[in-house]
């Protein structure tokens, strides 16, 4: 088939093929044609197979804004030796030396380069002048003002160690004529409707250059959503729509908030410096009616019914600055704020960073997300919860579940929730949940029943994702093609 050129068309070809090869500014300065239409011509020729692109990547050299001082007020040896011409001065003093406008140091670096340089000799602790200073220097100057000319290296590598220089790079595109193509040229293939040729009507009987309208432009990488970021939203939105309350707190705590204030007792391991981060300094309780409250659940189980942990509760180790290993800090801290009618109903959630001492491995990170939930309501239940975590897991599209009995030593029973990976080939825990145990509520004076959990927003990208490793979606070692090109699947994960 014969192609359509443009006069213009015609010209970039005829031109290429005539040099074979040739650079994109060589080609704009040659043609004196707008830069627009010879890209155009050029992705035509491009896309029959015509002429090919390669880019080179080039390196430059230019002066620099220090370089740029030099040259106007002449370089530091230059001052050096012109001083040295008029005075005499010893090496034991040069360390006093002060010239001007240089200071102490500017005078050190410039004996240096004078040195290197040849432009300066010592003879009897005097430092001497060479007579021929100037030459050299203005040498030196020289190749500064037309650096684009030098190709020694050597120079090239002192004036850049000097900073006087700086190091630049571009890429430049060149064209190489592959093979004749079969055209013709059509006078009037016109580019542009001009109001000029609308006026005067003559557009009635021009055929316009028809548009590739089949080419999908290159892509262009712009900023994303980070997909664990992807899954908080969604996550998020999930509890909104389910009527949740969202609820926040601080990454740094005092112990009391994760641990004290809902009844974990001091000698508990979660407490221990393996499992939990440490801060040198220790924070403000809360008033001492809750400090007091806590104390006695800890103690003797207060009004409860319950024993307690049969020891004496230490409010110092409360005090103690961690980063917070779990978000239940966060319910905690909302179960003393709720007000009375909150007290017997409603419904809160939170996502946020926690952070373990863990060992890092394909499933574990020291620091990561969990996705806190809680429903205060009359009667809740394991049965309630078991009903929560179905319903929840399906609307995010997870329906391969176990739910499995565990210990919490603040809920009564407990649940673990696992979902199998099948990147891993293998079930992985998602959730811990359970019913909160009367010591645990007693003391913010909680009437209703509490249901309640923590979900390891990682994991659920990790299945989202099909990823086999939790580093393959956060932290350093993420691919960023992926990153920059992953999808958000469908709400199905079998
Ligand atoms: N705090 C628990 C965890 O870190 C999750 C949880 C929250 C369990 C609330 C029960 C109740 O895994």
């Amino acid at each position: 088939m014969k192609l359509n050129f443009t006069e213009i068309d015609k010209n970039v070809y005829d031109h290429i093929k005539s040099n074979k090869e040739i650079s994109f500014e060589k080609l704009i300065n040659n043609l004196e044609e707008d830069t627009d239409s010879v890209r155009r011509s050029l992705e035509l020729l491009k896309d029959n197979n015509i002429i090919s692109e390669q880019i080179k990547v080039i390196n430059f050299y230019e002066i620099s804004e220090i370089g740029k001082v030099a040259v106007k007020e002449g370089l530091v040896e230059k001052h050096f030796c012109d001083y040295l011409k008029n005075n005499v001065v010893k090496v034991s003093e040069l360390k006093d030396l002060e010239i001007n406008n240089f200071s102490k140091n500017d005078c050190s670096l410039a004996f240096g380069i004078a040195k290197n340089n040849n432009l300066i000799s010592i003879e009897k602790g005097v430092i001497v002048v060479k007579a021929d200073y100037d030459k050299l220097i203005n040498k030196v100057l020289d190749n500064l003002k037309n650096i684009k000319e030098v190709s020694d290296q050597k120079v090239i590598d002192a004036l850049l160690k000097r900073k006087l220089i700086l190091k630049k790079q571009m890429t430049e595109k060149r064209y190489t004529f592959l093979e004749d193509a079969d055209f013709e040229v059509v006078k009037d293939n016109t580019l542009f409707l001009s109001s000029k040729l609308l006026k005067s009507g003559e557009y009635k009987d021009i055929k316009f250059k028809e548009y590739e309208v089949s080419k999908l432009p290159k892509p262009k990488q712009i900023g994303r959503i980070h997909p664990l970021r992807q899954i908080i939203y969604y996550i998020r939105d999930l509890y909104l729509e389910m009527g949740f309350k969202e609820m926040t707190s601080p990454y740094v705590e005092t112990s009391f908030w994760p641990m004290d204030s809902m009844f974990i007792s001091q000698d508990h391991p979660m407490r221990e410096i393996q499992d939990t981060f440490y801060l040198p300094d220790k924070g403000t309780l809360p008033d001492k009616e809750l400090t007091g409250k806590i104390a006695l659940v800890h103690e003797s189980g207060g009004k409860t019914g319950s024993l307690g942990h049969q020891y004496k509760w230490d409010i110092e180790a409360a005090k103690q600055l961690v980063l917070r290993s779990h978000t239940t800090a966060a319910t905690y801290r909302k179960f003393y704020e709720l007000t009375d009618e909150e007290k017997k109903e409603c419904k809160y959630f939170s996502i946020g960073k926690v952070f373990r001492n863990e060992t890092i491995d394909s499933t574990h990170l020291p620091e990561f997300h969990h996705a806190e939930g809680f429903v205060i309501g009359k009667g809740l239940s394991l049965a309630h919860l078991i009903g929560f975590i179905k319903v929840f897991f399906k609307k995010l599209g997870i329906e391969n579940i176990k739910i499995k009995p565990t210990y919490n030593p603040y809920t009564e029973p407990s649940v673990e929730v696992f979902a199998y990976l099948p990147s891993l080939g293998k079930w992985a825990e998602i959730m811990n949940s359970g019913v909160f145990r009367k010591e645990s509520l007693e003391p913010y004076g909680i009437e209703g029943d509490v249901i309640a959990w923590g979900i390891g927003i990682e994991r659920i990208a990790m299945l989202v994702y099909g990823k086999r490793n939790i580093k393959d979606i956060y932290g350093d070692e993420c691919n960023i093609d992926w990153l920059r090109s992953y999808t958000l699947p469908p709400r199905k994960i079998k």
